[in-house]
């Protein structure tokens, strides 16, 4: 049987400000097998680092309030989790990649110091061993041992995020959340840096969840996929339900907005419109407003999530008479 590294259940996060209410996660439900990784995918302001930084309990309080749900990590809910327990998981069973490297590097410490103390951290050994081992990690993203001893500000983006990647991998985590890794790397830096994560998680079976908006970064990576909007889970299943049978209208849009190669179409499809504002949601489907197939029901009230399959979930109104919603599923 598989093992659930993660789970989550009806997570709802919001930013309470003095002018608005964002309602940045609404309610997204997923769990994460071992040594699996799971795509997190969709648009800028999707929520995408707000569910990260909630199971890190790294939510910034004020604004941001977790107000329901359950993050289930190992068999224990995260958020029932004291501060200094946290600060426990989080240097040694999860790690995070955040989008910005300087976040997460101290800028008068040598690069490899930080490596090792990581290293040391985790594992103990004396301080030479740990050095040779990060000067190990440092070839293995890509940057020559001998740089060991410089600064963050000697290093370029691209090479300071793979300092972080490096460190992040250093720890071993169980659970590694990595938000948009590679986004700042160019293209063959990025296909290394998936090379890499994707050798450690066969090496020692680490468990990740990556997020993107790059589609092909998610096909050479990822084992399941979620697509996020507004805040929700619209559609979610294995790479090949929704690389191939992806239903949700959004979805289908993600991949019409990628140039084909084999097809003779001389212009790219984006999706007409913007994401609503998460914090003025419409009453019922969110995407109902840019969907070809938006229904007045659709406005109305909000959308069920339909199983397609044991692995394939869509939230969407099309499905309503062709499957049977989450709920009812449940019930029986
Ligand atoms: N500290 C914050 N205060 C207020 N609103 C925030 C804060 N952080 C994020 N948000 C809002 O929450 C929503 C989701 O943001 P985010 O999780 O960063 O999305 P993504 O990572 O998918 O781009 C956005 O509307 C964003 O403006
Ligand atoms: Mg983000």
């Amino acid at each position: 049987m598989s093992e659930k590294v993660l789970e989550i259940k009806n997570l709802v996060i919001e930013y309470h400000t003095r002018k608005s209410n964002v309602q940045a996660v609404n309610g997204i439900s997923l769990s994460l097998e071992k040594g699996t990784t799971l795509g997190l995918v969709g648009e800028t302001g999707a929520g995408k680092t707000t569910t990260a930084l909630g199971i890190m309990g790294l939510i910034p309080d004020p604004p941001g309030k977790v107000i329901d749900g359950e993050i289930i990590f190992e068999g224990e809910d995260l958020l029932k989790k004291n501060k200094n327990e946290l600060i426990k998981i989080r240097g040694n069973k999860i790690s995070m990649i955040f989008q910005d490297p300087m976040t997460a590097l101290n800028p008068i410490i040598t690069v490899g110091d930080q490596i090792s103390e990581v290293i040391r951290l985790h594992e103990k050994m004396p301080a030479y061993e740990a050095a040779a081992k990060a000067k190990e990690m440092l070839e293995m993203v890509g940057i020559p041992g001998e740089r060991y001893g410089e600064y963050p500000h000697q290093f370029s983006g691209g090479m300071k995020q793979r300092v972080v990647i490096a460190m992040a991998l250093a720890c071993n985590p169980v659970l590694m959340i990595a938000d948009e890794p590679t986004t700042a790397l160019d293209v063959t830096i990025q296909a290394q840096v998936l090379d890499m994560m994707n050798k450690l998680k066969k090496e020692f079976n680490t468990s990740m969840i990556l997020i993107t908006h790059d589609l092909g970064v998610v096909a050479e990576t990822c084992e399941n996929v979620a697509i996020m909007y507004a805040g929700e889970i619209v559609e979610a299943g294995t790479l090949k339900d929704i690389y191939e049978n992806g239903c949700h209208p959004y979805t289908k849009g993600l991949f019409g907005s990628i140039p084909d190669l084999d097809e003779d179409k001389d212009r790219l499809q984006p999706i007409m419109g913007l994401m609503p504002d998460p914090s003025n949601l419409p009453a019922g489907c969110n995407f109902a407003e840019r969907c070809p197939y938006s229904t007045p029901e659709c406005e109305k009230q909000p959308t069920a999530n339909y199983k397609l399959s044991d692995t394939h979930f869509v939230r969407c109104g099309r499905f309503k008479d062709k499957a049977i919603s989450v709920e009812e599923a449940r019930k029986k």
